[in-house]
């Protein structure tokens, strides 16, 4: 059965960049056919040859000017048009032969996020697959602080919660920092960071223990960091990806 990954994340986090780097290692190192979606309408550049491209069926441009919409008002409504559309633009998809579908999503990923597009969307993927997974990809200069690293598990549980289907998070642009307070391994992880934040008062203690709770129900216990750029650690994002959606291996 096909495996279909959406790729989510703050702008500039490197989605597009995660998304042509994983289709180009599942080509060359796994020989798989890949089908890929761009639905950022607003992307003025992609470094991925689409098979599907939202912007040849949404011209935000002409919206733009036919709501009198400025830049954000514009990006909502396109997403509700594609929201209202999903059914249309993901009916062939069906038809597709393929072992992957790779989706990336918009650069400004609150109005992906918080209206009805990212339900819609999941919605219509399930009827194509069970194996739906989201990659939560985050900029590696987020994660400087211990409550850093709780805010991203908090953010993924979110995620998960909104749309329905695992969220794997992912450190992009390791290539850019020298090191990192954690190590991507969730069980030392989560000992590091409660090490460090319970004695942080109230606040401190309360992290704690959304963190140890997130822990308890976690499925995959690794935060893999990558390089988009650099081509660095996507073998252990397929790893993971690929547990998640075969549901056959042991996630420790
Ligand atoms: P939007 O959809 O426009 O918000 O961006 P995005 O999340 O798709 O990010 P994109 O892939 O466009 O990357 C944003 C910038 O980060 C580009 O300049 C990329 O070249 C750069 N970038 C992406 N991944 C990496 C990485 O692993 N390392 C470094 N050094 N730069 C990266």
């Amino acid at each position: 059965m096909v495996a279909i990954i959406i790729f989510l994340g703050p702008a500039g986090s490197g989605k597009s960049s995660l998304t042509s780097s994983y289709s180009r290692w599942l080509r060359e190192f796994l020989g798989a056919r890949i089908f890929i979606v761009n639905l950022d309408p607003a992307t003025e550049f992609i470094p991925y040859k689409p098979d599907l491209d939202i912007r040849d069926l949404i011209d935000i441009h002409r919206i733009s000017k036919e709501f009198g919409l400025g830049p954000n008002g514009v990006l909502v409504k396109a997403m509700d048009i594609i929201a209202n559309e999903m059914i249309y633009i993901f009916e062939d998809l069906k038809y597709i032969d393929t072992d992957f579908i790779l989706i990336d999503t918009p650069g400004q990923m609150e109005v992906f996020i918080f209206r009805d597009i990212a339900i819609k969307l999941v919605n219509e993927l399930k009827k194509l697959s069970n194996n739906v997974v989201a990659v939560f990809v985050l900029d590696a200069d987020v994660i400087k602080r211990y409550e850093d690293y709780a805010f991203i598990s908090i953010m993924s549980t979110a995620l998960q919660a909104r749309m329905g289907i695992d969220v794997v998070p992912v450190i992009n642009k390791i290539d850019l920092v020298q090191s990192l307070l954690i190590v991507g391994d969730t069980i030392s992880d989560i000992d590091i960071v409660i090490e460090n934040i319970r004695n942080k008062g109230l606040y401190g203690e309360m992290l704690s223990n959304i963190l140890n709770i997130i822990w308890q129900y976690a499925k995959a216990t690794r935060v893999p960091r990558v390089s988009a750029k650099e081509f660095i650690g996507i073998e252990e994002l397929h790893r993971i990806i690929h547990e998640l959606t075969c549901s056959c291996g042991d996630l420790t």
